[in-house]
């Protein structure tokens, strides 16, 4: 992968494409959106509620999160919407994918989001925070969803329509920011090197990617980690050093993305019956062509050394020209630029080998003629 390094630049220093807003281009009446249904697995980044009703720090179901949602507060950790609301609204789904802790009848068929807040691809990741729902939870909370699909289609033409969803795994940056990087509560950095804990990760991160194709997926969005030593947080606990950001956080995150890649290209020709593609859109081509002036420091109220806004505060004035909405999580603004990027730049450091676009409209083995269905009901998924 050719100069990886220039992804984990400060970005808002990267200029300057011209850039084409599509946000009002896919309120297209009726279509059918680009994939029939689309899960979520993550963190903070893609939580939509989740969160809200566990014992945890890590949960803004609270003004002013949610400012500029149309149903306000909701557990999304941004001013409006996630980035994995706008690639649904891109995909051309009329509909937000519901959180798993609410998702209630057919509205299932479409996907589900279990992303929790604070949680990580490790177990233990986010524990000092409360509970949290970590991704082996989450795929267990799939497992369920997948048995009522079941009942609700029977097995074949659930297998079949699982085989055609797009699934979105968004997951990592709290085993650095809420392990890691957290060597007074967790012991990881002192059992590994950033290049054996990258390695470590990502061997866990394909196990679970493997269970999550034993359940029937063959379209995976697998997004890399970003600039996490960017952050206003991660810039006022750890100081910069004279740099613009926090180098260490930075390179240990890049280390992971290295190893992503390969990943992403073994999964590719190991499983020729699905498609895997990584993402990890940075904003770059963006920043600074639709004024973003605050990089630096979070639009809400965070008090002194917070990295959530303060509950009830008063949120700055112009949003849009904020890269973070706190201190930790970006703007519904900075969200569509990065959204737009995952779902059709045509660069290989951003989206590859296909973008998100690209990889909904790749043929699908499910859709091979004939009904599978037809053909023995015992061609299913595991449940
Ligand atoms: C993580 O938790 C899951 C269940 O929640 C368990 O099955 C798994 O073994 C645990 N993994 C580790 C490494 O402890
Ligand atoms: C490190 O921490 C994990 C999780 O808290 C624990 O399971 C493990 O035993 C610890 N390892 C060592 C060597 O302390
Ligand atoms: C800070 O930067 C200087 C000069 O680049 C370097 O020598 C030093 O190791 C850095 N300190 C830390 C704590 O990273
Ligand atoms: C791909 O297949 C090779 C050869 O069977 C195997 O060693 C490797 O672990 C597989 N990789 C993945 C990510 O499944
Ligand atoms: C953010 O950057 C601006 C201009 O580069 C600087 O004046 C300001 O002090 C910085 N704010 C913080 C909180 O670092």
């Amino acid at each position: 992968m050719a100069n990886l390094a220039s992804k984990l630049q400060p970005w808002w220093l990267l200029l300057v494409i011209p850039f084409l807003f599509v946000s009002n281009t896919y309120h297209c009446v009726n279509a059918e959106p680009q994939v029939p249904c689309y899960f979520i697995f993550g963190d903070s980044l893609s939580d939509n509620g989740n969160n809200n009703n566990l014992a945890t720090e890590a949960k803004v179901n609270y003004w002013p999160y949610g400012i500029d949602f149309p149903k306000g507060p909701t557990g999304r950790f941004t001013n409006g919407r996630t980035m994995q609301d706008i690639i649904v609204q891109l995909l051309g789904f009329q509909e937000f994918i519901p959180p798993f802790a609410t998702s209630r009848g057919q509205e299932i068929l479409k996907g589900v989001n279990y992303a929790s807040g604070s949680a990580g691809i490790l177990n233990e990741s986010g524990q000092h925070l409360g509970v949290r729902i970590s991704m082996d939870m989450q795929l267990s909370n799939h497992q369920s969803v997948i048995s009522t699909i079941v009942e609700m289609l029977g097995k074949c033409a659930a297998s079949k329509l699982l085989g055609k969803c797009m699934y979105a795994v968004q997951i990592g940056s709290n085993d650095y920011i809420n392990n890691y990087f957290k060597p007074e509560m967790y012991n990881s950095s002192h059992l590994f090197t950033p290049q054996q804990y990258a390695a470590y990760l990502i061997e866990q991160y394909s196990l679970k990617i493997k269970t999550l194709y034993n359940n029937g997926a063959r379209m995976f969005a697998l997004f890399g980690l970003g600039a996490i030593g960017c952050t206003p947080n991660a810039m006022a606990v750890h100081g910069t050093n004279g740099s613009a950001c926090v180098e260490k956080m930075n390179t240990a995150a890049q280390l992971f993305n290295e190893r992503l890649i390969p990943l992403v290209d073994e999964l590719n020709s190991n499983s020729t019956d699905a498609k895997f593609t990584y993402l990890n859109p940075t904003g770059a081509s963006a920043a600074n062509s639709l004024g973003f002036t605050v990089a630096n420091a979070s639009c809400c109220d965070i008090g002194s050394g917070g990295d959530l806004c303060i509950p009830g505060s008063e949120p700055c004035g112009d949003r849009s020209q904020y890269v973070f909405w706190d201190a930790v999580h970006t703007s519904d603004a900075w969200n569509e630029v990065i959204a737009v990027e995952a779902y059709d730049s045509e660069s290989n450091a951003i989206a590859y080998p296909f973008n998100v676009k690209k990889m909904a409209q790749l043929p699908n083995n499910n859709d091979a003629d004939g009904d599978i269905c037809e053909m023995g009901e015992n061609s299913g998924v595991t449940v």
